[in-house]
């Protein structure tokens, strides 16, 4: 039996589910710029137009005449009006995304998939553990604790990348701080300035690197993940192995290539499990008993 991270299927989505929604691009950020084999990070804030979502589900994002793409929504529930998307320019599609300006216009089909347990979060201390561009689903669950803080105990943020350069939401981090959450930083590269900075702390290497420094209680500890499904392996792996972290306490997010988006076309399928739609957040224990038929989760 799966740990049932949450049931399936967003039962917000709209009734026709294939029919996109006209949204307005309100404002955009640039959050990496592209250097080197790094592509650029965009954030595009859009109306939300009274769009009913959970941390953690994604929305089917068009660019029209050309395609659509899933994307997470890196804002919370609780901010009011606008809706966040963190794009990395992947391919042609989200390249396009990236370089939409205030005004345009995006189709938008959602929201998807089943999201985190925000219900489990109360009481509990929260880890999570963010490769690269993976940060921006779990900020979406980050922002929105932090708008209850006093609901959580401690709250503790890994971020790791592949340089200093392609860490995620620097202009945050002190916001984030002033609100209690402890962060870490690793770089796979880092040169001996940013290495000399201690604040917040950080060491250059991958980021689980960075356990042996965690001094949480796994008994009282909620851990959400999200990055490269390598990262998820190692790092669940080493967390529950080596750490008595309890595999349905941690709790990961999984890109699968995606078309629908809604269980009907086949492609994010694992083993019996759409992805889509069962998914993409899961707990370890379920993503163990996945891999033990077909491991490239
Ligand atoms: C549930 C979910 C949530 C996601 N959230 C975000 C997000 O918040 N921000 C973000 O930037 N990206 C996110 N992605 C990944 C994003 O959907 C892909 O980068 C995008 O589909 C690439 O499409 P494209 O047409 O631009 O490029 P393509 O030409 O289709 O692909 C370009 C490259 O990206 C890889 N790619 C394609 N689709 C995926 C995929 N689904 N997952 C991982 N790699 C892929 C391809 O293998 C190729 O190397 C998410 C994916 C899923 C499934
Ligand atoms: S993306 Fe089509 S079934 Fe999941």
């Amino acid at each position: 039996m799966s740990s049932g991270v949450l049931e399936r299927g967003p039962e917000s989505m709209a009734a026709d589910v294939y029919r996109p929604r006209v949204a307005t691009v309100l404002e955009t950020r640039g959050e990496i710029a592209a250097h080197g084999a790094s592509r650029a990070v965009v954030t595009l804030s859009l109306e939300r137009d009274g769009l009913v979502y959970r941390p953690g589900q994604f929305l089917e994002v068009g660019v029209f005449g050309v395609g659509e793409v899933p994307i997470s929504i890196s804002s919370p529930p609780g901010l009011a009006d606008t809706l966040m998307l963190t794009i990395r320019a992947a391919g042609y599609t989200s390249s396009l995304l990236t370089r939409m300006r205030p005004g345009d216009r995006v189709g938008v089909r959602g929201p998807c998939g089943n999201g985190f347990p925000l219900e489990r979060c109360a009481g509990q201390d929260i880890l999570f553990v963010a490769g690269g561009i993976g940060l921006a689903p779990l900020r979406g669950l980050l922002w929105e604790l932090l708008l209850d803080r006093r609901r959580y105990g401690r709250i503790v943020v890994l971020h790791g990348a592949r340089t200093p350069h392609d860490l995620l939401y620097p202009w945050q981090w002190p916001e984030w701080k002033c609100l209690g959450v402890e962060m870490m930083l690793s770089v796979d590269a880092g040169d001996r300035a940013w290495q000399q900075q201690d604040d917040p702390p950080r060491v250059v290497g991958f980021l689980p690197s960075l356990f042996p420094r965690l001094d949480l209680d796994p008994a009282r500890t909620l851990t959400f993940l999200c990055g490269p499904p390598v990262m998820i392996h190692i790092a669940c792996g080493e967390l529950a192995a080596k750490r008595g972290y309890r595999p349905d306490r941690l709790v990961a997010t999984l890109e699968r290539h995606m078309k629908c988006g809604i269980g009907k076309c086949g492609h994010c399928v694992v083993v019996d499990r759409y992805v889509c739609m069962d998914g993409p957040v899961f707990a370890y224990d379920e993503l163990q008993a996945m891999a033990r038929i077909e491991p490239p989760w």
